[in-house]
């Protein structure tokens, strides 16, 4: 059922041939430095990094990542060619401005005072009408400052996060910022829910990074009011898409949470779970190690 890959060893998702292009794409994945993610944000891969490189394909054509989020994996393997999106529109902006104007945003965002009154203010002139540059300078500023690098929003749609008074750290420095926007020249950043993307995108021997929002079979982790958010509903949506990249002949590494509700993906494609530590409330006292799971299709 499988072709084993001429170069590793390791057996490919039918169909799915190494050709000297994707070879290529792994010289030069490993030559590149990588960089590191500049947003918080919930439910980031950061710590789970090692586990997921262990995991990802020695070489590949397209790197996607439809549940972008930091893109911590994305900036780890840096990869030549790649497509990156998320549903919210305002991060997808604020990756647009990185690509294209990381000094200016860095000089922009570090000039505003960091303190708890001008957080509100910027936060209520957010929703305004502003230039996508604007609307990229007060989406980072909010990020780096609100409790715990969430993005939420009320049923308005009106980001709601309150400000962080402890544990916000230093901002990244003005080389950062120019390291990724170098990482994100290679790559085309879109504003798609998952399975839309997918569809459209995914060919044979592109590589598919997935991790979308963590829900529990006893509700979400985290209330999101987004139109389209990814949500109970949309565990079949998954399992669909999955399907379809394998079907594609590529490669996909999914990430979830281990409970009940991924129960029919384990059974299909089985799983490897792992322990991390995570940082549910802020606090703390919310910092406890959590069950999660990989699941992938070679
Ligand atoms: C767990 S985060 C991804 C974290 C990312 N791996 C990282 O390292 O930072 C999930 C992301 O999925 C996005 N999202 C939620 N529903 C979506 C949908 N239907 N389609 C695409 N993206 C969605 C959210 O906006 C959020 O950025």
């Amino acid at each position: 059922m499988y072709d084993l890959d001429l170069h590793t060893g390791k057996q490919l998702p039918l169909g799915r041939p190494l050709n000297k292009e994707q070879f290529m794409n792994k010289l030069i994945c490993d030559d590149q430095a990588q960089a590191k993610p500049f947003l918080r944000w919930a439910g980031s891969k950061r710590s789970s990094i090692p586990k997921l490189a262990d995991n990802s394909p020695e070489s590949f054509n397209r790197y996607i990542e439809p549940f972008v989020g930091s893109a911590a994996l994305f900036f780890h393997l840096s990869p030549k060619q790649s497509i990156l999106s998320d549903l919210n529109p305002e991060l997808i902006n604020l990756y647009k401005q990185m690509k294209e104007r990381p000094n200016e945003l860095h000089s922009e965002f570090t000039r505003i005072p960091r303190d708890k009154e001008t957080y509100y203010s910027i936060r209520s002139r957010l929703s305004g009408k502003l230039s996508d540059f604007d609307r990229a300078i007060f989406m980072l500023y909010l990020n780096r400052n609100c409790f715990n690098g969430l993005y939420r929003t009320n049923k308005a749609g009106l980001f709601n996060v309150p400000y962080a008074s402890a544990g916000r750290g230093g901002y990244p420095s003005a080389d950062d910022f120019i390291s990724c926007s170098e990482r994100l020249q290679s790559a085309n950043v879109v504003c798609s829910d998952f399975q839309s993307l997918i569809k459209a995108e995914v060919r044979s021997g592109d590589f598919v990074y997935l991790d979308p929002p963590y829900i529990k079979s006893s509700g979400r982790i985290f209330s999101e009011y987004v139109k389209g958010h990814f949500a109970h509903q949309d565990m079949g949506r998954l399992s669909d898409t999955l399907r379809l990249i394998h079907d594609r002949g590529a490669y996909f590494l999914l990430s979830f949470i281990e409970d009940e509700i991924a129960h029919d993906l384990v059974k299909e494609w089985g799983a490897e779970t792992y322990l991390v530590q995570r940082n549910i409330s802020g606090f703390s006292s919310g910092r406890r190690k959590s069950s999660e799971i990989i699941i992938k299709n070679w």
